[in-house]
C-alpha cells in the first residue's frame, strides 16, 4: 500500500468485501470474531496501532493503583441527561437511549459505571481536533455518565449525533454512533465500544463497523427503536442491551 495515496471510498469497500467471509463453510470461523480485528487494513490507522507481539499477562494491581477510580458519589443523576446543563435546549433529535449490561450468563450487572460521549447532531465533536465545517452547539457538550441499576438498567437522555467525515480515505463519513465505556470493576477491565443506529446507510461503507467480521456481532452493536420508549412531543426512545464477559463481581460503593 502506498501511504501518499488517498484511497477512495470503492477501493475501502473493495477491500472490506475482500476480507469477508460469505460463505457457510466460513461460518465456524467467523463466529470466533466477535470482536474487531486490531490490525484491519481498510481501517488505516489500524496499521500503526495495533499490536505486533503476543500480548501479556501482568499483574493488574500496579495500574489499579494509578489508574482511575469512581466512587458512586461522584455520579449525579443529572449526569444522565445531556440536554441539561446549559442556558437552551440543544439542536436536534432528543432521544432516550436505555439497556441493561447483563453478564454471558445473562444476569443483570448492577452498579456498573457507564460513561457516553458523542458529536451533537451536526456531527461535531466539541473536541479540539473535531475542526470539520459543521456548527458546533453551545448547549451540548456530548458527554454523560451513569451507573446501572439493580437489574442492570442504564439510561440516558441525549440529543441523536450526526454522522461525521473524518480522514481515513476520500469522502469517509462514519455512521452516527454514541461512543460506552463500561467500567468493570476495575480500570484494566473497561469495556469501550460504540453504539450505532438501525438503517444507517453507512454501515457498509465504514471500516470501522466492518472490522467486526461476525455478521451477527455487528447488529449487536445496533440499537432497536423502541416506541413503547418513545414520549409524545418529547423524544424518540432506542433501546440497546451491553453483555460484558467475566463480570460476576460488580462494582459496589465498598470499592471506594
Ligand atoms: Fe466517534
Amino acid at each position: 500500500m502506498n501511504a501518499e495515496v488517498v484511497a477512495s471510498q470503492d477501493d475501502i469497500t473493495a477491500e472490506i468485501a475482500a476480507l469477508r467471509y460469505p460463505g457457510a463453510a466460513d461460518y465456524r470461523r467467523v463466529r470466533d470474531e466477535a470482536q474487531p480485528r486490531l490490525d484491519y487494513p481498510p481501517y488505516r490507522s489500524s496499521a500503526l496501532r495495533h499490536p505486533k507481539h503476543r500480548l501479556l499477562f501482568v499483574c493488574p494491581e500496579a495500574l489499579e493503583r494509578g489508574g482511575p477510580c469512581f466512587g458512586s458519589r461522584d455520579v449525579d443523576p443529572l449526569d444522565a441527561d445531556l440536554t441539561a446543563g446549559h442556558p437552551g435546549e440543544p439542536l436536534g433529535e432528543r432521544i432516550i437511549v436505555t439497556g441493561r449490561v447483563l453478564d454471558d450468563s445473562g444476569r443483570p450487572v448492577a452498579g456498573q459505571l457507564i460513561e457516553i460521549w458523542q458529536a451533537n447532531a451536526s456531527g461535531r465533536y466539541r473536541h479540539q481536533l473535531d475542526q470539520h465545517p459543521a456548527p458546533l452547539d453551545p448547549n451540548f457538550v456530548g458527554a454523560g455518565r451513569c451507573l446501572t441499576g439493580p437489574d442492570g438498567s442504564y439510561r440516558f437522555l441525549t440529543i441523536k449525533p450526526g454522522p461525521y467525515p473524518w480522514r481515513n480515505h476520500h469522502n469517509a463519513w462514519r455512521p452516527a454512533h454514541i461512543h460506552f465505556s463500561v467500567f468493570g470493576t476495575a480500570f484494566t477491565q473497561r469495556l469501550v465500544t460504540q453504539m450505532y443506529f438501525p438503517g444507517d446507510p453507512l454501515f457498509d461503507l465504514d471500516p470501522i463497523f466492518q472490522s467486526i467480521l461476525d455478521p451477527a456481532a455487528r447488529q449487536r452493536l445496533i440499537a432497536r427503536y423502541d416506541h413503547d420508549l418513545t414520549q409524545p412531543e418529547y423524544a424518540t426512545g432506542y433501546r440497546w442491551d451491553i453483555v460484558v464477559c467475566g463480570a460476576r463481581r460488580t462494582w459496589t460503593e465498598d470499592d471506594d
